[in-house]
C-alpha cells in the first residue's frame, strides 16, 4: 500500500534539534524524502541521516544558518535539485533565551527574533515560492508555541518571536490559498525535550512542577508534536489553511 507522503519531499529547519528529528523520522515513515538542515555541523548529522536511510527514503543534510537568507535559498536550490520538487516546508529552527526585558542584551534580543521569525520566513518563503513556480501543491507548518499568546516575562524574545510567527502564518496562508498550499502552525506547550529540557536539566523541580501545571498532567513529547506536524502537512488536507493547532495540554485555559 502507498505511504502517505511517497513521492513527497519534506524540508526541515533545525532538523537536528529534539522535535525536528522526530518529524524527520515521521515523515520518513510515511514515505517522505526528507532535507534536514540545522546550523550544527555535518559530522553531528550522520546517526540521523543513517536512520533516515534505513527508512528506505532519499535524504540530505545542510549545515545552514536560518537567518541568513542567502543561505537558505543556497539549501532550498540544493534540495530542489537534488529532489526535484520541496512539497512541504517546516520551519522549526529556534532558540530561546531566558532574560526578561530589563536584562536582555540588545544582541541576544535581535539574534532571537532573526532566527525563531526571520528564519521561519526566509524557509517558508524559498520553498514556497519554488512551488509557485513549479506550479505544485504543498504546505508550510510553522513550529510555534503556546508562549505566542500566554505572556512569558522571562522569555520575551522568544514570545514575541513566536506571536510575529503567528500573523507570517497567517499571512502567507491567505496569499496561498488560492494556489492549493496549505500554511498552518503548531503550538506546543510543555515538551519534554529541547529546548524546555535543557532548561529542566539545570532544575529537575521545575519539570514536575510544569507537569502539575497542566491540566492534562502530562508532557508532550517530541514524537507527538510529530504526530501532529504530519496531519497539517496531509496532501489530501485543502481546507484547513491559516489555523493554530494549539497542543498545550489545556495550559492555556488555566493561566
Ligand atoms: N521544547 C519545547 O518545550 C517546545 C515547546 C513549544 C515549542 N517548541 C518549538 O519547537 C521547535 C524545536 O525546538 P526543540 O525543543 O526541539 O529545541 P532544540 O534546541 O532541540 O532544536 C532546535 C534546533 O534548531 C537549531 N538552530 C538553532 N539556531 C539555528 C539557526 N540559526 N539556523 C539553523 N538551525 C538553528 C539548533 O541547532 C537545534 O538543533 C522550536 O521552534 C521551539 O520553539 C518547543
Amino acid at each position: 500500500m502507498k505511504k502517505l507522503f511517497e513521492e513527497k519531499t519534506v524540508l526541515i529547519s533545525g532538523g537536528l534539534g529534539d522535535i525536528g528529528k522526530a518529524i524527520a523520522i515521521a515523515f520518513a515513515k510515511s514515505g517522505a524524502n526528507v532535507a534536514v538542515g540545522d546550523i550544527q555541523p555535518s559530522a553531528q548529522a550522520a546517526s540521523l541521516l543513517n536512520e533516515l536511510t534505513q527508512l528506505s527514503v532519499k535524504c540530505s543534510y545542510t549545515q545552514v544558518d536560518v537567518s541568513d537568507a542567502a543561505a537558505v535559498d543556497a539549501w532550498v536550490t540544493e534540495a530542489t535539485n537534488a529532489f526535484g520538487t520541496v512539497h512541504i516546508a517546516i520551519a522549526n529552527a529556534a532558540t530561546v533565551t531566558i532574560a526578561g526585558l530589563y536584562k536582555i542584551t540588545d544582541e541576544q534580543w535581535s539574534k532571537e527574533l532573526r532566527v525563531n521569525l526571520d528564519g521561519a520566513f526566509y524557509v517558508s518563503r524559498a520553498v514556497t515560492s519554488r512551488l509557485l513556480q513549479q506550479d505544485q501543491k504543498g504546505s508550510v507548518v510553522f513550529v510555534g508555541s503556546w508562549a505566542a499568546e500566554a505572556v512569558h516575562a522571562h522569555i520575551p524574545a522568544y514570545s514575541v518571536s513566536k506571536a510575529g510567527m503567528r500573523m507570517l502564518c497567517q499571512c502567507m496562508a491567505l496569499e496561498l490559498a488560492p494556489h492549493g498550499i496549505t500554511v498552518n502552525e503548531i503550538a506546543p506547550g510543555y515538551v519534554d525535550a529541547g529546548l524546555s529540557r535543557k532548561v529542566w536539566e539545570q532544575s529537575p523541580a521545575q519539570k514536575e512542577d510544569a507537569r502539575l501545571k497542566v491540566p492534562v498532567q502530562a508532557l508532550i513529547t517530541a514524537e507527538e508534536v510529530a504526530e501532529q506536524v504530519l496531519r497539517l502537512s496531509d496532501p489530501g488536507n485543502k481546507h484547513i489553511t491559516g489555523s493554530i493547532l494549539l497542543m498545550d495540554g489545556g495550559l492555556s485555559l488555566v493561566r
